[in-house]
């Protein structure tokens, strides 16, 4: 595990699935983790009583990232409790629709960009400024931006500007020593994908794609995650790190 003492992180959607995961490696790591949520305030609280419980230090943050002023407000608090220093920024949170394209509404499809595209892109203006040179920001991309999974084409849509902008906003923010990557993770157990991987047919169909035959855990990508955050993965920006067991290859 990269040794993150003394680093303050911000993790969007962190008070389930795979924001969860990486708050805890986060602080296992050594880090000081603000957990931020929307809906979920108890299972944030119990991210944050976790973390404290194992010795380490955590705050809960609410805000409804589908409102730009959300983000902004997220923002404001997270220089706040940082005291104007920030090192990590996983931003997680990110919403699923899934429809054929003539049933996909427009208030979904606002709904998607608003949260897994907009939001991210405001949070790495307004906080970008208080990270400092060896700061990392990690972003959320997904299997679906390279290969059909499902009826998700607005969702891959998203999530295909994810890894457009880690290009950008590497190149932007690498002169100040600021490290832009993403990860994406193909099928992985957790509330988003539970309808599908529960059921027989997406389980065969999740095992036919991946190399490795097993169904991922939130763990499986909370270990890149800290592995991009630290020192180790100093030399790795603009790129988008596949976590999918092999999936489709
Ligand atoms: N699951 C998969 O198979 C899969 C595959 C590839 C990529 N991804 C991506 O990985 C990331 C995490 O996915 P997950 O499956 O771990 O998700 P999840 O278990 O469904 O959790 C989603 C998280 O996002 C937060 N969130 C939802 N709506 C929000 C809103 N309007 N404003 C702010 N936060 C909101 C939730 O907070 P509250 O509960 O507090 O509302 C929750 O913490 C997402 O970006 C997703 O697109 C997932």
């Amino acid at each position: 595990m990269a040794q993150l003492h003394g680093k303050k992180a911000l993790v969007t959607g962190a008070s389930r699935g795979m924001g969860r995961a990486i708050a805890l490696a986060l602080a296992c790591a050594g880090a000081e983790v603000l957990v931020h949520y929307s809906s979920s305030e108890q299972a944030a609280q119990a991210v944050v009583a976790e973390i404290a419980g194992n010795g380490g230090k955590a705050h809960a943050i609410l805000a409804d990232l589908r409102d730009i002023q959300g983000t902004f407000d997220l923002s404001e608090r997270t220089r706040q409790i940082c005291s104007g220093k920030l090192d990590i920024l996983v931003a997680n949170a990110g919403i699923a629709r899934p429809a054929r394209l003539e049933d996909t509404t427009v208030e979904d499809f606002d709904d998607m960009f608003s949260v897994n595209v907009r939001a991210p892109f405001f949070l790495v203006q307004q906080l970008s400024p208080v990270m400092n040179a060896g700061s990392s920001i990690i972003l959320t991309s997904s299997l679906a931006v390279r290969t059909t999974v499902g009826e998700l084409s607005a969702y891959a849509a998203s999530k295909g500007a994810i890894s457009t902008l880690v290009t950008h906003l590497a190149a932007e923010l690498g002169a100040r020593d600021i490290r832009v990557n993403a990860v994406a993770p193909g099928v992985v157990a957790n509330d988003m994908s539970s309808s599908f991987v529960e059921t027989q047919e997406g389980r065969e169909f999740t095992l036919g794609i991946q190399a490795i035959k097993r169904v991922a855990t939130p763990e499986d990508i909370a270990g890149v995650t800290v592995f991009l955050a630290g020192d180790d993965a100093r030399w790795i920006t603009g790129d988008v790190i596949r976590a999918d067991g092999g999936s489709k290859l």
